[in-house]
């Protein structure tokens, strides 16, 4: 059987780890799309990788290229192609230049590989993958945003810290679209099945919630320049292994809603099921009162920036 092929849109920060860590855990091969101007770059981050793995006997073919045919048949496709945000900017200052890049990947992509299982990364997250699916036409199960493995991970990675346990322990979600708005459901956290809420006082948790929420721009704010890559290009890397192992893995990702947890007709972040089909299932589960309002409230962001495509 051969290998899947995985096409990444973009060989930027996020593109390049994310071509480095699918090739150490040998998910499939990899070609890297990126413009002209930028093929030098993306051939040489290709073959950096592929002399890379022999030292740790890993497979796999990589290439770059700046021809969209060179994504045909791809398996999976993960778009991580615009411009990244600058300190001051928040994701939605972004959606304009973003918008026009993402119209014509989608219809690159629908031309050369209208079966692929799409994974949208590019920011504003929620638009940015709302305007791949309306552009493409592809079926809802088969486009979905990361945002929520990312800032479920942050989470966990802030309560591992706060109670000096393993993070590995830790279980969260985070949903709601991926802005300051987002929703980290402590209720439901645990640590190696402990709730995180008798491990932690409301402070504390308050505080890692409040961290989560921004932790996007805390990111923004040290690089200086550009946004994060190493956890964004992990968290993509489970959603791409899940996919091509059909492992139905549980991950919190930007999904199509029809009617889950009141959304209608909008990717939104929510506990979604990714196997051989895609996107499988999104599990719902009853919220409290506090948890519907923040939903609400991430909803209305949400909205205004998938109205801001005009699409
Ligand atoms: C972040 C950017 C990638 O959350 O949205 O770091």
């Amino acid at each position: 059987m051969a290998r899947p092929k995985i096409a990444l849109i973009g060989g930027g920060q996020v593109g390049g780890n994310i071509a480095l860590l699918s090739a150490q855990k040998e998910l499939g091969d990899i070609v890297i799309i990126d413009i002209p101007q930028a093929e030098n770059f993306i051939k040489a981050k290709a073959l950096d990788i592929s002399q890379l793995l022999p030292l740790d006997g890993y497979d796999a073919k990589l290439s770059g290229s700046s021809d969209f045919a060179a994504i045909k048949d791809s398996d999976v496709i993960v778009i991580t192609a615009g411009f990244p945000r600058q300190p001051g900017m928040d994701r939605e200052d972004l959606l304009k230049k973003n918008l026009d890049i993402m119209t014509n990947v989608a219809e690159q992509v629908k031309l050369h590989a209208p079966n692929a299982f799409v994974i949208v990364v590019s920011n504003p997250l929620d638009a940015m993958v709302y305007a791949f699916y309306k552009v493409s036409g592809f079926a809802k199960n088969k486009v979905v945003g990361m945002a929520g493995a990312l800032d479920s991970a942050r989470f966990r990675s802030f309560i591992a810290e706060a109670t000096n346990l393993s993070s590995q322990d830790v279980t969260c979600m985070v949903l709601g679209g991926h802005g300051d708005t987002m929703v980290p459901v402590s209720r439901l956290a645990t640590v190696g099945g402990v709730p995180l809420t008798s491990l932690l006082d409301a402070d504390t948790i308050k505080a890692i919630e409040d961290r989560t929420r921004f932790g996007g721009g805390e990111l923004v704010k040290l690089f200086g320049k550009g946004s994060a890559f190493y956890a964004p290009a992990q968290s993509a890397v489970e959603m791409i292994e899940s996919f091509v192992k059909d492992k139905k893995r549980v991950i919190p990702c930007a999904s199509l809603c029809e009617g889950e947890f009141n959304v209608d007709g909008y990717f939104i972040g929510v506990p979604t099921v990714i196997g051989a089909d895609g996107v499988e299932n999104i599990l719902t589960f009853d919220l409290n009162d506090d948890e519907k309002n923040a939903l609400n409230n991430t909803l209305t962001e949400v909205k205004k920036t998938v109205q801001e495509t005009g699409l």
